[in-house]
Formats: structure tokens, C-alpha cells, sequence
């Protein structure tokens, strides 16, 4: 279900489709006593995909109408009808600049009366613009409104203004006035001395197909879909273990659940070939799924073990207790202080100090799981205990003054973060499924990592954007906490990893047999400006190329792959990596099946980034992605 800032519940208004589909699952079930498969419903109805089987089922099971215990489609079934009522649709409403107010219509819709509360009188208005898309409403939503004059600060209102002009805002008093604040960071707020309020919103009820529709962009091969359901704006990304620890370009955990869901099933093995920190992982255990994970920088494959090694959390909380005393009593000439490149220039003497310390105290505990998950806590302890900027995913340094006003509390640091990760831990605990393993591989997907051919059901990953130098840095991001946890033999290797990463190592020249029309476009357009970083571009597709053929080696035929990619642009050229990889990928064996776009509100990354290290020479990261579902012939 999705939350956002203001509404607990969002209503959906049934499509003549979704009548379709829930008539269908009725009958179906009606005759064999169990619901139909998210393929049969796509094949009943000609759907370009299951995903979209899947997004009916979930349409109707957050509007009640199918029960939503397990999240199976066969284990659906439907509910007893609620008591129903009827509200007038009375126009439209701007969520925009203010238009006329409300004119009147003879168009209804019907709801669950338990939905809206018992008190007060209601109307609906549909909804044009989109200057509220922060508060989830988007254009061609319907809103329900409770009639009311008045409003407490902060709420969605209908305001009318001016010459009988009616736009929907938050509404707030201030100095006297009233400030009408739009929901999207593009607009200005309207601030008036008379605001007439006509109720205030307390539902939304979207309608899937024009959701849909929105925003398509047709190609001559494929269709990216702009739905913004997969944006989960405002919804809760640190459950369970994910807030364990930083790292770049993580994904949403629901992003990652809702692909597992969709093409996968309990007890199903799954693998995310870029697992990185393991949110997909994380989630797959916490659904039942059997899962590998794969990555080549090791700090990510020391945080997604971590993440999916359920421990005990009182025997955790008891070790954490003993370590805070141990601490205390290590002295300054016990502690061994690591010995690797420029520790002096990232670290202060005094915090060099109490790191080794905390760190000789962490090595202490005989269990080791429990150790590597404390350590864990320490990583990011190491990191903003360090003298480099936080916010940033590449190492920059601070300077000056607030270098030399630098002090941090490390051991308070510290148990900020364990406390923080054994909340998660013992949330993870509970909630895992005792019986699906997760194992995971320090490899590099491009090549053979042991796994059987044809044996796994569903591959969900996130390819990194693009070569490390210009894109994610992610072995820079790890390289302070991978030197301080010993995550390699000698830390002096920590600054190899972005070498070896996709893309790492620029092709000699241009010259490539890959059969992709977007990427052979999109490399003319940049040689013509920077031949180098053509050849980054080339780098990074080949590898993924490879990475793609090990994937449907190890991936069961009529099993999906699904991939959450960015389009980057280099040089001012926009990079259609979805594209690519479902041209490289039909080429392998694969059928392309959807290319869904998605917002990205949460997820970490610049908004901009340098890619010369040049001041001002900004070059826009993406704030939109990709999800393209392959299907393996
Ligand atoms: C977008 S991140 C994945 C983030 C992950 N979904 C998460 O939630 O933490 C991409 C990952 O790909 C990894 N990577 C890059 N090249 C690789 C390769 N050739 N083989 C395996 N992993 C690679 C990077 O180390 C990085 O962790």
C-alpha cells in the first residue's frame, strides 16, 4: 500500500479493465476453488506483461476488493461487498494555477463508506496539473473532499481565491496572511489576506489506465511507460536491516520487492548480479526466496552479508553492552593503528585513536557474526569520523577552518549507528523467513561465478550508471571503511576496485561488434566531442554485454530478468541505456517485455555531478530510471 506524507489511504476507483480483471479472478475462482495465475490473467486479457497482471491484482487488493493476505495471485480471492456510497463529482479542481470554481456535473462515483469517515458531508473533484505530485496527487486523480470552511495548518485544501478561483493547496496561516504552498518544488506558493476554504481533502482515488497512459514514449521498437505507483514517495526506506549502512544508488527496498513479487514466488531462487549493499537481498529473504548475490567491491559484499545474516538480538545487545565496557579500558599503547596510504591526511591523530580502539574492542568477540554486524556500525563510524565531507559519495576533504574544528565524538558516533543497526536487526530477526538462505559472491557478473546454467527463476538487479570516474565512484565511496574493517588482505588494494568495476578500464579504441543501433548513435555523438569518454561509454556497455549473456546462461527459460538502469547523458547526449540493454539482451536470447519509468525520490545520488572535477562543469545525473523486464526465450 502506498503512504504518503498526508493520507493514510488512497482509493481506487475501478477501471472498466479492473471490473474486467476482478470478474475474471470471481468466475475463475467461482469454477476451481483457487485464483488465476498473473500469466493467464495477461493471457485472458492480451496484457504486454504480467507485471501489468500483476499491478490489476494489487489495484484491487488496495481498493478491497480481493483479499491481500499472501502476495500470490493464485491466493487471492474476493471479499464481501462493502456498504457503498455515492458521492458527486462536482468538476475539476487545479493543482495548478487556480481556475474557475467548480462547475457543476452529474458524473458519481461510488466508495466504501467505511473509507471516509461518518462525519460530514463529501464531493469529489477531478484533478488537473500537477503542483501537488509531492502529496501523491497527480493529474486526472479524483479527490474526495469533506465540506468544511475551516482547515488547520498544513492541510490539502480547497481554496478558492481572488474572482471565485479554486486551486487545491496546503494551506497555512502566517503573519497575518495566508500561504497557499504548492507540493512540487518547481512552483511558488500563493500567498492572499482572504482565502475561502470549501473542504478539505480526505481521499484520492487514482485511476490506473490514465496513470498509464501518461507519458508514454513510443520508439520504433519499444515503449518506456512513465508509472508513477513505482515511485514510493515518502514511503519508509530503513526497515529492517536496510538503514544499516550507507552506500550509493541503493535500491528502493519496495522497488526491489514488488519486481521480486511480481516475477517470482515463495521458495523460488533468485540473484541480483550488482547486489551491492543487498536491498534486494534483504527483501527476498524477508519473502521467502532463496537467493545469491553478486558483486565485485568487497566492502558491498561485507555490508549485504551483514545485512542478510540474521542474529539473535539479545545476544547481540549483550555483546554491544560488553564491548561499550571493553572500550573504555583499551589505553592508548594497546592499540595497533592501521598502516595504510595517507591515514594522516583522512584521519586525525586523536580519532585515529579511538577508532583503534573501538576496533581492537569489536575484534574481541568470539562470535563472528556478531562481530562483522558491530563492525558494520563502525564502517560508517570510520567514515564520519574521517575528515572528509559527508554528503558526497567521492572523497573530498574538508579544508580549512572546519578541518581544524573538526572533533568528532567517535565512540558516540558509534553507538548512534549500533543502537540504530540492532533496531533494524531485531526487526529483521523477526521478520525473515527461517528457511530461504541467501549466499553471497565476491565475483565479477561478467564472468562464470559458479552458478549452475538454467537454475535460477528470477534475476532483480541495478546496474551501476556508468564507468566509476565519471559516474558512482563505489570503490572511492568504500575505500576509508574497507581500509579500517580489513576487508583486503593489504588496504593499500582499495583504491584498485573502481578499475575492475564495469567500465573501469576505458577500450583502446572505438571499434566493437556490439548490435545495438541506440549505443552505436549515442557513441558518434560523444566521439564527436570527447573521443575518451566515448570509449568509457563503449567500456561500459561491453561489460555489460557480458554481464548479460552470463545472466541468461544461469537464468531458467520463460524466466524473467529485470533491470533498474539510468539514462545517463555524457556530453549533452542522453544515453538510452534501457534501450540498449534490451537491444543487446533480444540479440542474447531475452524478449523485452516492459521498459517501466520510474521517479527517483530517495535514491542516493547527486543530482549533479562533476564528471571533469571541473568547478561548474556540472553534468545532470538522472532523476528518472528505468525498470526493463526481460524474459529469457
Ligand atoms: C547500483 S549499485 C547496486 C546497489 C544495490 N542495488 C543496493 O541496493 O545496494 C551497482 C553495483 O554494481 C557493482 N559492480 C560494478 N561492476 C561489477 C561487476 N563487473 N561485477 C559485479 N558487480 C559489479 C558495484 O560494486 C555496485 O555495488
Amino acid at each position: 500500500m502506498y503512504t504518503f506524507y498526508l493520507f493514510s489511504i488512497i482509493l481506487y476507483m475501478l477501471t472498466k479493465k479492473q471490473t474486467q480483471v476482478l470478474d475474471f479472478v470471481k468466475t475463475y475462482r467461482a469454477k476451481n476453488r483457487y485464483a488465476p495465475s498473473l500469466e493467464e490473467i495477461k493471457r485472458k486479457f492480451k496484457l504486454a506483461s504480467v507485471s501489468t497482471s500483476h499491478y490489476y491484482i494489487r489495484k484491487l487488493q488496495d481498493a478491497g476488493f480481493l483479499n491481500k493476505e499472501h502476495n500470490q495471485p493464485r491466493a487471492v480471492s474476493t471479499v464481501e461487498a462493502k456498504q457503498m456510497i455515492e458521492i458527486p463529482i462536482l468538476g475539476a479542481i487545479a493543482a495548478g494555477q487556480p481556475i474557475e470554481a467548480i462547475e457543476i456535473s452529474d458524473e458519481t462515483i461510488t466508495i466504501a463508506k467505511d473509507e471516509i469517515g461518518k462525519q460530514g458531508k463529501h464531493y469529489a473533484l477531478r484533478v488537473q496539473g500537477s503542483s501537488m505530485i509531492d502529496e501523491g496527487i497527480f493529474d486526472g486523480d479524483i479527490v474526495v473532499i469533506r465540506k468544511q470552511d475551516v482547515a488547520e495548518n498544513g492541510q490539502t485544501v480547497v481554496a478558492v481565491i481572488d474572482d471565485n478561483q479554486a486551486t487545491l493547496k496546503k494551506l497555512y496561516r502566517e503573519n497575518g496572511k495566508f500561504r497557499l504552498q504548492p507540493a512540487n518544488p518547481t512552483l511558488f506558493p500563493i500567498y492572499r489576506d482572504e482565502v475561502e476554504v470549501r473542504g478539505v481533502v480526505v481521499k484520492i482515488i487514482r485511476n490506473l489506465e490514465s496513470q498509464l497512459d501518461q507519458g508514454q514514449s513510443r520508439d520504433e521498437k519499444y515503449v518506456r511507460k512513465i508509472d508513477y505507483s513505482w515511485d514510493y514517495r515518502g514511503e519508509k526506506t530503513k526497515s529492517h536491516t536496510h538503514g544499516i549502512h550507507t552506500y550509493p544508488a541503493m535500491f528502493i527496498p519496495q522497488v526491489g520487492r514488488r519486481l521480486l513479487e511480481t516475477y517470482s514466488k515463495e521458495g523460488d531462487t533468485i540473484c541480483d548480479i550488482f547486489c551491492g549493499s543487498g536491498s534486494a537481498l534483504v527483501e527476498s529473504r524477508l519473502i521467502g526466496r532463496n537467493a545469491y548475490g553478486i558483486d565485485l567491491n568487497p566492502l558491498a559484499i561485507f555490508l549485504a552479508k551483514a545485512k542478510t545474516t540474521p542474529i539473535n538480538p539479545q545476544k547481540l545487545t549483550k555483546e554491544y553492552l560488553t564491548l561499550l565496557n571493553r572500550v573504555e579500558k583499551i589505553k592508548d599503547n594497546e592499540i595497533q593503528r592501521p598502516n595504510f596510504k595517507n591515514i594522516d591526511f583522512w584521519f586525525k591523530d586523536k580519532v585515529i585513536v579511538k577508532l583503534a580502539k573501538l576496533k581492537k574492542a569489536i575484534r574481541a568477540i568470539k562470535d563472528e557474526t556478531i562481530q562483522d554486524f558491530l563492525m558494520v556500525a563502525f564502517s560508517e563510524t570510520a567514515r564520519y569520523s574521517s575528515n572528509t565531507k559527508t554528503g558526497e559519495f567521492k572523497l573530498v576533504r574538508i579544508k580549512g577552518d572546519k578541518l581544524e574544528k573538526h572533533d568528532p565524538d567517535v565512540i558516540g558516533i558509534f553507538r548512534k549507528h549500533a543502537e540504530k543497526n540492532i533496531a533494524g536487526m531485531t526487526e529483521f530477526y523477526k521478520d525473515a523467513k527461517k528457511d530461504s538462505w541467501t549466499k553471497i559472491i565476491y565475483g565479477d557478473s561478467s564472468k562464470d561465478n559458479g552458478i549452475k546454467a538454467n537454475s535460477i527463476d528470477c534475476i532483480v538487479t541495478s546496474p551501476p550508471y556508468g564507468d566509476s570516474r565519471t559516474t558512482v565512484a563505489y570503490g572511492q565511496f568504500s575505500r576509508l571503511s574497507a581500509q579500517w574493517i580489513d576487508v583486503f588482505e593489504d588496504p593499500n588494494d582499495a583504491s584498485g576496485v573502481d578499475n575492475d568495476l564495469l567500465g573501469g578500464r576505458a577500450t583502446k579504441n572505438l571499434i566493437h561488434t556490439l548490435a545495438s543501433g541506440y549505443l552505436k548513435e549515442s557513441l558518434e555523438k560523444i566521439a564527436k566531442q570527447d573521443e575518451a569518454r566515448a570509449k568509457d561509454v563503449l567500456s561500459f556497455n561491453l561489460g555489460l554485454n557480458e554481464c548479460l549473456k552470463q545472466a541468461h546462461r544461469i537464468l531458467k527459460p520463460g524466466k524473467y530478468f529485470c533491470l533498474v538502469v539510468g539514462n545517463r547523458l555524457v556530453k549533452q547526449v542522453r544515453i538510452p541505456t534501457d534501450f540498449i540493454i534490451a537491444e543487446l539482451a533480444e540479440k542474447i536470447g531475452f524478449t523485452c517485455e516492459d521498459i517501466i519509468v520510474r521517479n527517483i525520490p530517495g535514491k542516493r545520488m547527486p543530482i549533479k555531478n562533476s564528471p571533469t572535477n571541473i568547478v561548474g562543469a556540472l553534468e545532470e545525473t538522472m532523476n528518472k530510471e528505468s525498470i526493463v523486464v526481460l524474459r529469457k526465450n
